[in-house]
């Protein structure tokens, strides 16, 4: 087990390079399994570990699967899939392993997952993937703690309304529907960015797919898609990180290879705390010269406030001047950073979906834990402005979404470094 220790008190400056996005990539890799007759190659590909473990998944179903962590380039034959069940320790490790679940229905007519257990943040459940799969025409069947999908006839087209505008369940549905039979309509889908890059990696493999990111998205299934290559999109979510990051320290920093489009809302949020933002064609440069003052903030589906920027923000308001109310709509848990910052001597009372933040004029470091990817995320931050050490705990929870976190603190004046626990 490894830790992060953290001196607090330096502002951050300079540059930093955005990685490819944890979660456009892991669907795309998903929908690599579509791609007959030719291989597909991926660039801009980040070095994390939800990376290494999909490509675990791809050898188990016996797909020739490989990822170059220093050139950033994941390569996909999948011409020949071998088996379409995935095992219960890989999907234990990584829910988004059941995003193999459409590819493999869509191209194999079958497939068998393990139930994708909880995780801190919330139960998590399928309900929405499944309901989309039956409107397709495949049969579920549930037990033994496995899921099995069968649509030996292949899928039809058919019209599908989300109750909720589920990321995981339109990415699935989206991938099925792409070799049904006639054409699916997506009704109340979810709209992120990642859904916009999954629809066009299956565009180029020769799908037929209409208003990703807008409320409805139309397919017109093909018979076959062929594998291609692809860039991904820049983490909008490393990119936020970064920016609570420069505004916590009062720091100055530009941010490479970020697309300002993506991030509206925490832009908008952190220049009412009184940040400096400047956005530029691929990057957005944010300086700070006083305390942020408090804001509120209330997580939606996109295009409203990410939730996987909640954490991050909330540990910006422990600092900030005043009081914000941090309202956490879309998971049900997602509130496990409070005791650790807490522990830190911030001044939190949660009371429902949503926590109160009176800020402090200043942490003190101590030994915290990493309880969720972005909660360790939140404590990193929390860090880097406390009066003295602080040690991070469980990392590999930071590892699976930051791709060399240390590396791009240190590059930008962060006392932080990775030691043996
Ligand atoms: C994706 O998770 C992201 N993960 C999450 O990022 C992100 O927080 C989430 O979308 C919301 O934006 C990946 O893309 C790999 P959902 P996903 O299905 O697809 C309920 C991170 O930190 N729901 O939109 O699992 C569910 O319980 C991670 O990078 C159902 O009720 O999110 C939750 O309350 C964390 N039934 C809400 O919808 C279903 O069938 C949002 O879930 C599916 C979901």
């Amino acid at each position: 087990m490894e830790k992060l220790v953290i001196n607090g008190g330096r502002r951050l400056s300079g540059r930093v390079k955005i990685s490819g996005a944890k979660n456009a990539v892991l669907p795309i890799i998903a929908a690599t399994l579509l791609g007959q007759d030719a291989p597909s190659r991926l660039d801009e590909v980040p070095a994390l570990e939800d990376v290494r473990t999909i490509r675990e998944v791809l050898e188990k179903l016996g797909v020739k699967a490989a990822f170059d962590a220093d050139k950033n380039t994941f390569t996909v034959d999948a011409s020949v899939i071998g088996s379409s069940e995935a095992p219960y320790d890989l999907v234990r490790r990584m829910r988004a392993s059941f995003l193999i679940m459409g590819p493999l229905l869509a191209r194999c007519g079958r497939a068998k997952i393990s139930l994708p257990g909880g995780c801190a943040i919330g139960t998590r459940p399928i309900d929405l993937h499944l309901k989309g799969f039956e409107a397709l025409g495949a049969k579920i069947e549930i037990g033994h703690g496995f899921i099995e999908a069968a649509a030996p006839d292949g899928l039809k087209g058919t019209h599908i309304y989300l109750d909720f505008p589920s990321v995981g369940a339109t990415e699935n549905i989206l991938m099925a529907a792409s070799m049904a039979e006639g054409q699916t309509v997506i009704e109340n889908p979810a709209q992120e960015p990642e859904i916009v890059d999954l629809a066009n990696y299956l565009n180029v493999m020769g799908a037929r797919i209409r208003g990703a990111g807008t409320n409805a998205i139309k397919i017109d299934g093909v018979t076959k898609l062929t594998g291609r290559d692809y860039t991904i999109i820049p983490d909008r979510i490393e990119a936020g990180t970064y920016m609570v990051a420069a505004a916590m320290t009062q720091g100055d920093v530009r941010i490479d290879n970020a697309i300002s489009e993506h991030l509206k809302p925490v832009i908008a949020k952190l220049k009412e705390a009184g940040a400096h933002i400047e956005e530029d064609v691929d990057s957005i440069h944010v300086w700070a010269d006083k305390r942020m003052k408090a804001v509120d903030i209330k997580t939606m589906p996109y295009p409203g406030f990410p939730t996987d920027m909640q954490a991050q923000f909330m540990a910006m308001l422990a600092i900030s001047e005043g009081t914000g109310l941090v309202t956490e709509t879309v998971f049900e848990n997602r509130f496990m950073h409070v005791d650790e910052l807490k522990r830190m001597g911030a001044n939190i009372k949660i009371d429902g979906r949503t926590s109160v933040v009176e800020g402090v004029a200043n942490l003190t470091g101590c030994q915290v834990k990493a309880t969720d990817l972005r909660a360790g995320a939140a404590m990193v931050l929390a860090g880097l402005v406390a009066d003295g050490e602080t040690q991070v705990g469980y990392i590999h929870h930071i590892d699976r979404g930051y791709d060399h976190l240390v590396q791009k603190l240190v590059g930008l004046g962060a006392d932080i470094k990775r030691v043996k626990e």
